[in-house]
């Protein structure tokens, strides 16, 4: 039990020896002492962190780290997708050799996804890997990024171009740190929660349909079952395919178009990563009905349910009015996915029905996007 009653909840990922515990519930930034004692080879971490959730929530854990023994310094970044970047991982490296962080010490990455994916690729590479934990305080590193091993920055090419798959010890995700989230971060995280649900499981998207809002007032037992099914889900396909050669690239239903958007928008905070996602997951539901995939009425429901949790479902909401389909084509080309120079989809045969493809015709994708460019929301039509 934590503090408040709410129970932890333990997600196994099952990758034999490289397997790990996210560990969800209330007020566990308080107990990482405990939690990381169980994990480290010698009690010694150093933190990586940013200016913004330092200010926040570094001294609950440094607390606890002291109180259980463990010795603990501190790198801190600046705040925002801006530090993903070469320089700043050099920056970081030079710290952590500063510091003589050996094989046998860990690194604990305390943030978002921008900390977890830059402090996972550091360990990844200094003195060729050494141990780290997440503690991922926003929804989307909950749900999503904190899990699975993949680490990155990004380049002038595009995100996450260069990076590795390097799997964390455990990972903490203490639902009490989203408290302090702005609504729209938090907002924005929904959009990967809503993903699972439209992915394989569609008892989770019709709890989302009635719990949803719960999570966005930020009730704690709503955020702790969704970030326990999202994980769920997540481990169970990373266990299956660890490094994306096949069932892994469901989990970026939606993001083909997302990360073109966020490539138009650049990563200024214009455009968050989830609102992406949200339109992409309208793209991609569009996409399939359009294909006769999937019937109508649910990629209406995938719409209609964005759109109540306040999420945006057209790029012109977001600043990206005078985008083509043909500018955004060529953004796509770039994906990771692209194979052979032919693009992969992952469509949907109903909600909780998608799967992947790379049969979509490039016709099919543009007339999609030059109708779905040019479609403003529902809410805003006259
Ligand atoms: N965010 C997608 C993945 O981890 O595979």
């Amino acid at each position: 039990m934590t503090a408040s009653g709410l129970d932890e909840t333990t997600v196994r990922v099952d990758l034999a020896e490289r397997s790990y515990d996210i560990i969800i519930g209330e007020n566990l930034l308080a107990q990482a002492g405990r939690h990381l004692a169980s994990v480290l080879a010698r009690p010694r971490v150093a933190i990586i962190t940013d200016s913004t959730v330092a200010a926040l929530h570094l001294t609950q854990l440094q607390e606890s780290l002291d109180a259980a023994g463990i010795q603990n310094d501190v790198i801190i970044i600046p705040a925002g997708e801006g530090s993903k970047n070469f320089t700043q991982l050099q920056a970081v490296l030079d710290q952590l050799l500063e510091l003589r962080i050996e094989r046998r010490d860990t690194i604990v990455a305390l943030g978002g996804g921008v900390v977890g994916d830059l402090a996972g690729f550091a360990a990844a590479i200094l003195r060729r890997g050494v141990d780290f934990i997440q503690i991922p305080t926003t929804l989307l590193s909950q749900v999503d990024s904190s899990v699975g091993g993949k680490t990155a920055v990004n380049v002038s090419q595009g995100k996450n171009l260069v990076g590795a798959f390097y799997q964390p010890r455990l990972v903490l995700a203490d639902v009490s740190a989203l408290s302090t989230l702005p609504e729209r971060e938090l907002r924005a995280g929904y959009g990967e929660v809503v993903k699972y649900g439209l992915i394989d499981d569609f008892a989770f998207f019709e709890w989302l349909e009635g719990n949803g809002p719960h999570m966005l007032d930020g009730v704690p037992s709503a955020l702790a079952h969704a970030v326990a099914v999202s994980c769920r889900s997540k481990a169970a396909i990373v266990a299956r395919d660890e490094r994306e050669s096949g069932d892994r690239a469901l989990l970026n239903l939606g993001h083909t178009f997302a990360h073109a958007l966020e490539a138009e928008a650049g990563y200024d905070g214009r455009l968050l990563h989830g609102e992406a996602v949200a339109i992409g997951l309208d793209m991609a539901f569009t996409l399939s009905s359009q294909l006769g995939l999937c019937p109508s009425q649910d990629s209406a429901r995938v719409r209609r349910h964005l759109e109540r949790m306040g999420l945006p479902v057209s790029a012109s909401q977001m600043g990206l009015g005078t985008l083509t389909a043909d500018v955004m084509l060529g953004h796509m080309r770039q994906d990771k996915k692209v194979s052979q120079g032919q693009l992969t989809f992952i469509l949907a045969k109903g909600i909780g029905q998608s799967f992947i493809t790379n049969d979509v015709s490039e016709d099919a994708v543009k007339e999609m996007l030059q109708a779905a460019l040019q479609t403003k929301p529902a809410s805003t039509r006259s």
